[in-house]
């Protein structure tokens, strides 16, 4: 691993990947409900949103004349479509475990369906742009130290791994589309990131919280739950808060996702899938390759 980081990569389609999730327990994050649900909260808006970002790159489609950007155009929607069909299997799980799935879906549809009626195009792929920016992110936190993911489930952490792949190898495509056609103004760009990331966190947060009273827990089992966990995500030693330089780079005036390294172990997971066929071992040597 002493080889220099790569910091692009190209969009690889791959389909008909199967990671066993009917096979998962139902708090599949070493039994801890307040991690499971918060990660179950993220995937659950990933189908819809997925199909978001695709029909806001799809508004600059024709306008696009470079033909390796229309390329990676074309491999970012199609692989936006598997992650959709991927988590879409999760959402069958949790609406297995009576999760009111399809109340978040409904609700998030209507916000991403009114910014694309009655907002600009060059609003939705700004938002497009920056939420791309935060999958990378979590993408490099959660797979670049061992111990993140330690004790989540291997099939729903090659699920992640496969995704997180993906990301990064289609990080800049929606950038480059804003960039080159978009004519986005640079303060909306800066601003969507920060109002992407209220919402996504905001949202996030309570839906896992909701989705833990259907759990059966009590107003004050939650509060307690909240307390412990929410610093594993944003204490000062949390998840995302070691990415917050990352995350800041995208203010600066001259940013490009190519200035951040691709994820170190990346080859890793290409290698073990190459060799296997086996998305759940992609996954298992990807985690493994991780830092201590
Ligand atoms: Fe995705
Ligand atoms: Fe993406």
């Amino acid at each position: 691993m002493n080889a220099p980081l790569k910091t692009t990569v190209q969009p690889v389609v791959r389909t008909n990947l199967d990671f066993k999730l009917d096979e998962i327990p139902r708090f599949w994050f070493g039994g801890d409900p307040f991690l499971t649900r918060m990660f179950d909260a993220l995937s659950l808006t990933f189908p819809d949103g997925e199909r978001y970002f695709i029909q806001s790159v799809r508004l600059f489609r024709d306008q696009i004349t470079d033909p390796e950007l229309q390329k990676r155009v074309a491999d970012f929607i199609r692989q936006e479509a598997q992650h959709g069909i991927a988590h879409d299997k999760m959402n069958d799980m949790m609406r297995k475990q009576n999760m009111p799935v399809d109340q978040f879906i409904t609700r998030l549809n209507k916000m991403m369906g009114y910014d694309l009626k009655h907002r600009s195009a060059q609003f939705n792929i700004a938002v497009t742009a920056a939420a791309e920016h935060l999958t990378a992110l979590m993408a490099e936190t959660f797979y670049a130290y061992k111990d993140t993911l330690k004790e989540a489930h291997p099939y729903v952490r090659a699920l992640f791994a496969w995704h997180a792949i993906e990301e990064m190898e289609h990080r800049d495509v929606a950038f480059d589309v804003m960039k080159q056609v978009g004519d986005v103004p640079e303060n909306l760009r800066k601003f969507t990131l920060a109002w992407t990331s209220v919402l996504m966190i905001g949202f996030t947060i309570y839906r896992a919280n909701v989705m833990l009273k259907h759990d059966g827990f009590t107003p004050r089992q939650l509060l307690q739950m909240n307390i412990r966990g929410l610093p594993w995500f944003f204490g000062k030693k949390g998840k995302l808060t070691r990415m917050g330089r990352q995350y800041r780079d995208w203010f600066k005036k001259d940013f490009h996702p190519s200035q951040h390294p691709v994820i170190a172990q990346y080859d890793v997971w290409l290698k073990t899938l190459a060799e296997t066929g086996d998305p759940i071992q992609a996954g298992e040597a990807f985690w493994q390759a991780a830092k201590d």
